[in-house]
């Protein structure tokens, strides 16, 4: 999604702002740009595509400037375009950059239109840079004429924004998207992802909702949802550059799949203990919450989604509590009526869904007893505005598609349902089983991703469909969705899931030679009942590609079958998630697609 990045500093911005981009392609965009203050106005540049577009037109034109903001634009409203690409201006003496939605944004159009502003794009955002401009002219400085805007503008935003008459100050906005500032020596920074600016600073400011900021070179002064001068904390956070780059692998993506066991040992290490988990690992106060849990809703949306089906029924059969899960963006709509002693959990990598953080604020205004995040950054909104939380430490994760983030959230909602069996005096031997299970898991991951070859030998039959059919039984039918949705976001290859039981019920007459039917067989009571389900596959003239425990037996005839490692039960969905993983990945580079950005998709959704 878009990224913002700003900079006021004693020397050249340029270069730095551009790398800024660079290290937030990774959010998925379509087009960039840059505005630097010089001497004789301002250089305006817009590219559609790459940052690298931009980098090339820098190069050629050599702008010089020790103030700027730069964008990088995911389309909302218009089209990808270099017109509507930011900065966006207004009389070529405001210019603005933009995070986020703005909803009331044609009523705002109109009206400026009536005060003789013509638009240039087809963006919700153009209509900052006028209402600044408009602001500006009734006598205001450019804070006052943000403290004004602000107080007009419906929606999410983060804004940067800089005058042409003003050499040294920039001033920038947040509401309900995230911006942050950044202090270097002899220089400020703005940005929406601590990354952007990860290589320059490490102590960075976390603005609220409503906060204005007026950064330069020497210093920075904010005000908050009342425009009062306010003070936040500085953050002193190192993020290691090590772990946003590709080493030896050719993707993220490949990088994320193969750091799993590691992503694991974090996602573990400190919060269990002997035979149990420990105590208060959401937080001082959360293992006395959950002895009152009666009743559990998770929202997240698309992976971590997943997530939550697979926990939902750990949450039933070790815990023992009623567990209801929604997606994010529907939940809000349909009026959920909300028992006593309910928690709302939500999953998020992270922490900026924008559909996740309404649902959160949603449940602030309901009778929960408190809300529980499970999200892999520190530094996002939805840990700030838990009253719990559980990082899953599983490290940056740059590649557009979910891997170890997901692993590694079905790790953390493990270590909840046990906290909460263990805070309502439950099932000790089977707490016990399972503690023991997560601490072998890192070593079984290694083992799974050993599979790698296999899986290659699998990836060119499934390379030339246009389909793809998943199928898994209970706890793996969210497994089965994960596998679809990786295969259908990077290789664009149309995938569905089903539970196998339900292919009789309609989905068995897509069953051809065309139709790859991947399949989940672990070892279970229900194996007799999957392998009968797949026996109707076969007969039907499709191809099956099956991961299974060695223990059952399936004839796949000229398909494949794939031995997994043995691993608990409860556990086995974190192992099979793996090879689907892998699947999925040598399939996009057979098919040649931008597996770390796929098309149309972003990394962080910050738009409802
Ligand atoms: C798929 C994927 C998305 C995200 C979803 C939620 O591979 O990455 O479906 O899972 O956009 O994102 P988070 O977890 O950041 O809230």
């Amino acid at each position: 999604m878009c990224g913002i990045i700003a900079a006021a500093s004693t020397r050249n911005v340029g270069k730095l702002l551009v790398q800024g981009l660079h290290r937030m392609e990774y959010r998925g965009y379509d087009s960039a740009g840059i505005a630097l203050h010089q001497l004789d106005g301002v250089a305006h540049l817009r590219t559609l595509g790459k940052v690298q577009l931009l980098e090339d037109r820098m190069i050629e034109e050599k702008p010089r400037s020790k103030l700027g903001i730069a964008h990088t634009r995911w389309a909302t409203h218009g089209e990808p375009s270099e017109t509507n690409a930011h900065p966006h201006k207004s009389n070529d003496e405001v210019f603005i950059v933009h995070n986020g939605i703005i909803e009331n944004h044609l009523e705002l159009k109109a009206e400026l239109e009536k005060e003789g502003y013509s638009f240039a794009s087809q963006t919700d955002s153009e209509i900052i840079a006028h209402l600044l401009d408009f602001n500006l002219k009734q006598g205001m400085t450019m804070i006052e004429a943000m403290f004004a805007s602000k107080k007009k503008l419906d929606g999410a935003y983060a804004i940067a924004a800089m005058h042409r008459d003003d050499e040294s100050k920039l001033v920038i906005a947040r509401q309900k998207s995230p911006l942050l500032i950044g202090l270097g020596t002899d220089e400020v920074f703005a940005a929406s992802d601590p990354l952007a600016i990860s290589q320059l600073t490490n102590d960075f400011i976390f603005l609220e909702d409503g906060d204005v900021a007026e950064i330069s070179a020497d210093t920075y002064k904010i005000f908050d949802a009342v425009d009062l001068e306010a003070s936040r904390e500085v953050s002193r956070i190192d993020i290691s550059s090590q772990a946003t780059s590709k080493g030896e692998y050719r993707h993220f993506m490949e990088k994320e799949i193969y750091e799993q066991p590691d992503a694991l040992l974090n996602t573990i290490d400190g919060r269990i203990s002997g035979e149990d988990v420990l105590d208060n690992i959401f937080g001082l106060g959360s293992t006395e919450l959950f002895k009152k849990v009666e009743r559990i809703q998770i929202v997240a949306c698309g992976t971590s989604l997943h997530a939550g089906r697979v926990a939902a029924n750990w949450l039933s059969a070790i815990a023992e509590l009623p567990c209801q899960i929604d997606y994010a963006s529907e939940y809000r709509y349909r009026n959920p009526h909300v028992d006593d002693n309910s928690i709302l959990i939500t999953i998020s990598q992270s922490g900026e869904t924008a559909d996740t953080l309404a649902a959160l604020n949603y449940a602030k205004e309901k009778n929960y007893l408190a809300t529980v995040g499970i999200c892999n950054v520190p530094t996002s909104t939805l840990a700030r505005e838990s009253d719990f939380v559980l990082f899953t430490n599983a490290g940056p994760e740059i590649g557009v598609a979910s891997t170890k983030a997901f692993t590694t959230q079905l790790a953390a909602l493990m270590l909840l349902t046990l906290s909460l069996a263990k805070a309502r005096n439950l099932n000790p031997k089977l707490r016990q089983r399972v503690v023991t299970a997560l601490r072998a898991l890192p070593e079984i991951i290694t083992q799974t991703l050993e599979l790698k070859d296999s899986i290659i030998e699998m990836a060119p039959a499934i390379a030339n469909k246009d389909n793809a059919l998943f199928l898994g039984r209970g706890i793996f039918y969210p497994v089965a969705k994960e596998g679809a949705l990786k295969l259908k976001e990077i290789s664009y290859i149309h995938a569905e899931a089903y539970p196998a039981g339900e292919l009789k019920h309609g989905p068995l007459a897509l069953i051809d030679e065309n139709m790859p039917v991947i399949a989940l067989a672990p070892e279970s009571e229900i194996a007799e009942k999957l392998v009968s389900n797949l026996e109707e596959v076969k007969a039907r003239g499709g191809t099956l590609y099956v991961f299974s425990d060695p223990s059952v037996s399936i004839d796949v005839k000229s398909g494949s079958l794939v031995p997994m490692p043995k691993c608990d039960f409860l556990l086995t969905p974190i192992i099979y998630t793996i090879p689907l993983q892998i699947l999925s990945y040598e399939v996009a580079l057979l098919r040649g697609t931008d597996i770390d950005q796929p098309r149309n998709l972003a990394k962080s959704v910050t738009v409802e």
